[in-house]
Order: structure tokens, then sequence, then C-alpha cells
């Protein structure tokens, strides 16, 4: 495991800080598409790899870039990708590691649009994904045939909150030459570090926690193979072209200094909403993998050291009890997206998970009235107030 040099906290504010002309103490934003030269030499110089500078925002940006390498800081990688989007980081990375004639094996629960992307149009370009359940690991062995390049998984999921071990995942993967990349948004790198459990790549959605404040969009793969991020951006990502705007790296630079912070207070918030439901007779089943009945408790504890912000849970009554208790909830949100200050709900079926077969759920882990709400950072008893009033 490689050895941090500085604890996540401290990080998150200085990882990869540059000296700046202006010494300010925040990084200017570099919002600029290109980057002037002054005579043809110089250019030349640049274009020969003579000179290193920045040329063109597509291909480079300071204020990207030092989103790039602070990220990769606190999540043990070497270099890091930004992207416009979550969706941008992750297609491009599947992109990149496997072609026409491979195959993708993933965990059974993913974001919605995660799913949409390996179901149906990837599939249009001859890359097929096989569905499996990845917290058996028979399972895994079984489904591998001579063209599985990649394993995708995202621990926790998306909503089912299912836990995968990514070192197990990792030690089969690599034993048939096969690339692991892990979508670490629900843990963020404050409470999982997938790189040192052997993931090859990790991908984010920055619009998530390390924005923090649901004002922008963004996405980031980073990995310990500095040659591969290389590849990553200048082989795939300048040419598909979903780049990440310098004013974006900004604000989830802005975030990610209170990340550690936050998570914190994320997770107490809900430990506290998983305990409040437990006790509630309007409740069925809670799934918040810090609860020792989850079926992935012991494997979190050993892989992450939170576990998370976001609770999923069924209530007596399914969809109509659901529904209504969604609808009348006033503080919580009735939103997509997670991560942010303010606490969201959501029915994952109805909302983001639609591109799910309806009436094959449970096959894929959640069900038609799953609820999962993203708790934020608003006072416990206020959103505990707010949930009794709607249960
Ligand atoms: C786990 C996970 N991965 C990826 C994404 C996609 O990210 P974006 O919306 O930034 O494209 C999301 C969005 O909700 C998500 O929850």
């Amino acid at each position: 495991m490689k050895e941090l040099p500085f604890h996540i906290e401290t990080l998150a504010i200085h990882g990869a800080e540059q000296s700046e002309q202006n010494q300010s103490l925040n990084p200017p934003i570099y919002m600029t598409s290109t980057f002037t030269f002054t005579d043809l030499q110089q250019a030349d110089d640049t274009f020969s790899f003579k000179r290193k500078a920045y040329v063109y925002t597509r291909g480079g940006n300071p204020t990207v870039n030092l989103f790039e390498k602070r990220l990769a800081a606190i999540e043990g990688g070497e270099d890091s990708v930004a992207f416009s989007s979550g969706m941008a980081a992750i297609s491009t990375v599947l992109m990149s590691l496997a072609k026409a004639g491979d195959e993708i094996v993933a965990h059974r629960n993913l974001y919605g649009s995660t799913f949409g992307l390996t179901s149906r149009l990837l599939p249009s370009f001859n890359l097929p994904t096989r569905y499996i359940d990845m917290t058996n690991l028979e399972e895994i062995e079984e489904a591998l045939t001579k063209d599985t390049k990649v394993f995708f998984l995202e621990t926790p999921t998306n909503p089912s909150m299912e836990i995968i071990d990514i070192s197990a995942v990792a030690e089969i993967a690599h034993q048939h030459g096969i690339k692991v990349v892990v979508d670490n948004t629900f843990a963020s790198p404050c409470f999982q570090r997938p790189l040192n459990h052997g993931a090859d790549v990790v991908v984010h959605s920055a619009t998530k926690y390390l924005s923090g404040h649901g004002d922008t969009l963004g996405g980031i793969a980073t990995s310990k193979d500095e040659k591969y991020i290389a590849d990553l951006k200048f082989g795939y990502m300048c040419e598909l072209g979903g780049v990440m705007s310098p004013f974006n790296a900004w604000l989830i630079l802005r975030g990610m200094k209170t990340l550690p912070l936050r998570m914190k207070m994320h997770e107490s918030n809900a430990i506290a909403i998983a305990r409040f439901l437990l006790g509630h007779h309007a409740v069925k089943r809670v799934i918040y993998p810090g609860l020792e009945d989850h079926p992935g408790h012991s494997i979190a504890a050993k892989q992450m050291t939170g576990y998370g912000g976001i609770v999923s849970f069924e209530l007596h009554g399914g969809l109509d009890a659901a529904r209504s208790f969604v609808e009348k909830l006033k503080l919580l949100k009735l939103a997509v997206s997670l991560g942010d200050t303010e606490s969201l709900v959501e029915i994952p079926a109805l909302m983001t998970h639609r591109d799910y077969p309806s009436s094959e759920l449970e096959k894929f882990g959640f069900t038609e009235s799953t609820v999962r709400i993203s708790a934020g950072l608003e006072h416990p008893e206020d959103l505990l107030a707010d949930m009794e009033q709607a249960l």
C-alpha cells in the first residue's frame, strides 16, 4: 500500500499545490480555450515535445490539471484525467480498455445511465456486458470468457448498497489479465481507496461528494499507471471530447477542501436515519452497510473506513407507501443526485434507474419501491422530524 505523505484532510486542501506567481491562496481559474506562442520556434518546440507547455484546454489546463493531481493524491493514484461528467469518465474508460469483440463483466446493480451505457449503447458497437452478482465470487469465475477484458463495479452499489470485495475481485481479474474499474462515487476517497485494494482504475461522478454542493457536473478517472492515464487523456478523452471546464474544476477543488469534514457529517446523519428507520413500524427493511446485519458488513468494515452517507429502504405497503412518503417530505427534497449539502430522496425505479427492465428489478438487486436517501448536512433532529411526519 502506498504511504500517503499527509493525511487526507491535509491532501484535500494542499495536495499537488502549485507555487502561484502572484502567491494567491486559491488557484486562479484559467478560463481560456487556448494558450499563445511567442513565435513559431516556440510552437515548434512545443509540438515536438522539446518544451512542456499548455496548448489548448481540451489537452490540458492548469486549473483542471490541479484537480487531476489533487484527486490522484487523495485516491492514492499517480495521475488522473478529468471529464465533463461522471458518465463521460465511465464511457471513455470502458472504451479505452475494451474494444469491439471484447466483453465487459459488470456487477448487476449499477447507476441507471451506466446500465444504459453497458446494456444498450456499447453493445451496438459490438461490446457487450454480462451482468453478474459479484458479491458471489464463484459467479465471477463462471462468467469469464476469453473475451472478458474489464470488470466494472460500484461498491457500495447504487441504489441497493451492496458491498463487493475489491481485493478478491482484483485477484481473480489479474490472474486472467483483466482490468478492474471501480466507481468510487458513493464512498469517496475519504472512506475507500480502491487502488490500494488492487483496482486498476477508479472513476467518480465528481458531481456528487467531491463537489459536494450540487452546483456543477464533473467526472474523473485515476490510476497508479501513469502511462495508462496519458493514453486515456491523449488517445481517448481528447478525441471523444468530454473535457472538464476550468470553472467546474475550480468549483470541485473548492468543494474538495471540506470533503473529509463533510463526509463525517453525511455519515453520522446516515447512521441516524438508518437507526430511526430500523425502529419504525412502517419500515420493512433498511439497507445500510454500517448495520451489522447487512450481508456485506464485514467486507465493508475491512475495505472502508466509513460506511457513507446513503441509506436505502423498503416500506410496508410497497410502491404506494413509498410514493406517499416521498411526496409528504418537506425538508428532504425529491430529486435525483446525491452527495449534496441538502438531503435528497428518490425512488430509483421511477427516476434514476428507469433503464432497468421494470419486470426484472429484483434480479438486479432492488425493487420498484426501494427508496434511496442521500443524507445531507442538516441537523439530524430536523431530518428525522420531517421523516416521522411523512411516515
Ligand atoms: C454511482 C454513480 N456513478 C456515476 C454517475 C454519473 O455521474 P454524472 O451524473 O456526473 O455523469 C452517477 C450519477 O448519479 C452515480 O450515482
